[in-house]
């Protein structure tokens, strides 16, 4: 077990006794998602989904072989669960400064369609000028605005590069039948990949979603699928010790009671920005619903301790931390003794600064605990293939867990559609018109 999870500093405000009785919710939670008898059963598809990933692997390594071969860019089109948790996994691996040397054998991986700014994406086609480039739109509706917009200027753009032979620079991930995504995949004869009909879109990493982008980033995703299911299999598990989803779920839910409604998912090395956002996407969505829910916030440290640190260890007493320590970073400096001693620095000498980094993490914990604020740690040996897949699917496991304590559908999103329809409506979309009038009157421009 390479991941496992601590609450030493969260024991002042929770007593073994209030872990001891949420246990059987929990031990029940999990077994309603092994069963398939709670809510949102027919979206459970990721509960055996990293078995299933190693049969798929195959066909994705061999397209992510041909984009390593033949592009310096891949361009990943999605939002939400169609391109968070292929950016987690990618930006946990890369180089913070491999973007300026993109070439073949090791292509750039960028993302469109995952905000509705015209500059960003001239930007991305500028960017585009000249370089060889591969497209991977994913989409499971196939009818989401920001990706479909971003899609039509990038199908535009690519025919406009490669002509006749664009087809064979597109892939697309969708659902088997349905959607504007499958009509026009059909149509332009592009390969297509599918997502499951019972895998939603923030549980898809595990699916050719994730994979075809984690893969052409060069990145071993045998491992990631093996650590995945090393924690399939230890997630079954009923023994609160053993098991780290039950335990995260547990303890979440014992300080959620206390009204720490705030969970703030904290990381201290920059590759690991964007597992906390897709954290905070499948939490979010899973959990904030029937007016309930913990609200899942993050943080990267120690940057954000110089901008949020103040309200985290001082303003309003309803936060709690879940810090991702990693044992290891992979490479180090070590500071060394410098002559002058101009900056008086030379205390540190001999430290590495991931040892520094651990020491503000411990620090950071200590003085936030004594400010009143509860602390989990997810402990990593390092970041690889394989500890990432078992954090992924653990963090699946122990969100599901939570959302049946919690008593609400943790597989449906009925609040996204809400702003959806709205800007159709607002937007002049056909079949909106009653909608659009009823708001033209409460829109200020
Ligand atoms: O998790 C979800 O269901 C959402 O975040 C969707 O993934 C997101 O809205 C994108 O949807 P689609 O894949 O249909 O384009």
């Amino acid at each position: 077990m390479s991941i496992t999870i601590r609450h030493d500093n969260a024991k002042r405000f929770i007593g073994e006794h209030e872990l001891a009785c949420l246990t059987p919710a929990a031990i029940a939670a999990n077994n309603m998602l092994a069963k398939g008898t709670g809510a949102g059963n027919d979206f459970l598809g990721w509960v055996n989904l990293p078995t299933q990933a190693k049969k798929d692997a195959a066909a994705v390594k061999k397209v992510a072989h041909e984009i390593r071969d033949n592009a310096e860019v891949l361009v990943v089109a999605g939002i939400g669960g169609s391109y968070l948790g292929a950016r987690a996994v990618v930006e946990s691996f890369a180089d913070s400064f491999a973007l300026a040397g993109a070439k073949k054998g090791s292509p750039a991986i960028v993302y469109a369609g995952n905000n509705l700014s015209g500059r960003y994406h001239n930007e991305l086609m500028r960017y585009l000028d000249g370089k060889e480039f591969y497209v991977n739109v994913i989409s499971k509706s196939g009818t989401t605005t920001e990706p479909a917009i971003a899609f039509r200027l990038l199908k535009e753009y690519t025919e406009k590069r490669y002509g006749e032979k664009a087809s064979e620079r597109i892939i697309a991930t969708t659902d088997r039948a349905k959607g504007a995504l499958r009509t026009l995949a059909t149509e332009k004869k592009y390969r297509t990949f599918v997502i499951p009909d019972d895998v939603g879109g923030r549980y898809s990493v595990l699916t050719p979603v994730g994979l075809i982008p984690i893969a052409a980033a060069g990145i071993d995703i045998d491992g990631i699928i093996d650590g995945a299911i090393a924690q399939e299999k230890e997630t079954a598990s009923d023994s609160i010790e053993k098991n780290t989803a039950l335990r995260y779920a547990v303890l979440r839910n014992a300080l959620y009671a206390k009204g720490f409604a705030t969970e703030i998912m904290v990381n201290y090395i920059p590759r690991l920005h964007f597992i906390a956002e897709w954290w905070k996407q499948l939490y979010g969505e899973s959990e904030g619903k029937d007016q309930k829910g913990i609200f899942p916030a993050a943080v990267d440290f120690t940057t954000d301790l110089h901008s949020l640190g103040q309200y985290i260890q001082d303003g309003r007493r309803t936060l709690f931390e879940t810090v991702l320590r990693v044992k290891s970073d992979g490479s180090d400096i070590t500071m060394q003794k410098a002559g002058d001693d101009a900056d008086g620095l030379n205390y540190l000498a001999g430290k590495g600064m991931h040892e520094i980094n651990d020491t503000a993490l411990m620090a950071t914990v200590l003085a936030h605990t004594d400010g009143g604020v509860p602390n989990l740690a997810l402990e990593l040996d390092a970041v690889s293939p394989y500890t990432i897949g078992e954090l992924l699917y653990c963090f699946e496991k122990a969100c599901g867990i939570s959302g049946y304590m919690l008593g609400v559908n943790p597989f449906d999103q009925p609040g996204v559609e809400a702003y959806k329809k709205n800007m159709f409506a607002l937007l002049g979309k056909k079949g909106y018109e009653k909608e659009r009038e009823a708001l033209m009157a409460r829109v200020t421009r």
